[in-house]
């Protein structure tokens, strides 16, 4: 069975535990996250990779900058945390250690999340139906991960946790189970973006404490759009270098493509865990 490339490192909650991550974030890269210094004016974009991190990071870039892109493009205005000294040259390049307001995105597990809870700092957690989660992976995966290996053997993978960090069900859990007694943590789901747009944005801005006229409403809906961040270099992802032949990052941006890629056995194994990981805590999507 092809093996989805990964390196371990320490979860942060358990001494013996481990979680795959991708190969060019190792323990060095999550280690030096220990100095990093978390603002109370901070806001953190979190989900587990392919759950809508760009389509929030884009709707609250355009939220903090009153509907203007502006010249960066979004891993560089609202930077990957954990990502950033690998891929981006680090943070100190990117963000401005001053009084502003800083965005960041994250796909970390809440264990190894800096400083989490010692400050007022807020987190906007997007979470995705995890079938639709699994097979956007699948693709990421082969384009952007070098994965090898087809459909089948990738779902076993997903769901034993082996793919970058680790599993989908104990990541959302963690950060559902916290979110509803935290004022600080907004949980947002996919398909809810997906169904109305307007109220996730209106939602997002009062957490932020970003004042929304009309005007500046209308603009980040046109914006955020699938079919709008497709087409803008800025927001499209199409900057990452990717293997040719698979889909880009925007792929299809639907509720449902599971249906076309899930075998009915695959589609029993995983009804059984969602039911015992997520809906047992009360935790339910639209599939
Ligand atoms: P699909 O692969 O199902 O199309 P992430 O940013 O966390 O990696 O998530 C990527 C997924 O979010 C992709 O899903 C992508 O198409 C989808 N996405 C990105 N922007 C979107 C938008 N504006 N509307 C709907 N889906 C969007």
């Amino acid at each position: 069975m092809a093996e989805y490339k990964q390196v371990l490192v320490k979860d942060g909650k358990n001494p013996e535990g481990l979680i795959s991550f991708p190969i060019f974030i190792t323990q060095r890269e999550i280690g030096a996250l220990n100095s990093f210094i978390v603002r109370d004016w901070d806001t953190f974009i979190v989900a587990y990779p392919k759950s809508g991190t760009t389509w929030m990071e884009q709707i609250v870039h355009l939220l903090a900058n009153n509907g203007e892109q502006g010249d960066k493009i979004l891993s560089e205005a609202v930077p990957w945390l954990e990502g950033a000294a690998t891929c981006y040259g680090g943070l100190d390049r990117l963000i401005r250690d001053s009084g502003d307001r800083r965005y960041f995105h994250s796909h970390l597990p809440m264990s190894l999340m800096p400083m989490f809870g010692k400050t007022k700092a807020k987190y906007i957690y997007v979470a995705r139906n995890p079938k639709d989660n699994a097979v956007s992976y699948y693709y990421h995966a082969r384009s952007k991960m070098g994965y090898e290996g087809n459909w089948s053997e990738f779902i076993k993978l997903y769901i034993e946790g082996k793919v970058g960090y680790g599993s989908i069900f104990d990541h959302v859990l963690d950060w559902w189970k916290v979110s509803q007694d935290s004022d600080n943590i907004m949980f947002v789901k996919y398909e809810d973006m997906t169904k109305n747009l307007a109220q996730v944005v209106t939602n997002v801005a009062n957490f932020i404490d970003i004042p929304l006229t009309s005007d500046l409403l209308d603009t980040v809906i046109a914006a955020s759009k699938f079919s709008a961040m497709a087409i803008n270099p800025k927001a499209n992802l199409d900057w990452v270098p990717q293997r040719e032949g698979i889909p880009k990052h925007m792929r299809k941006g639907i509720i449902g493509d599971w249906k076309n890629h899930f075998s009915s056995e695959e589609n029993l194994l995983f009804d059984a865990i969602y039911e015992s990981r997520f809906l047992k805590f009360g935790l339910q999507f639209e599939f």
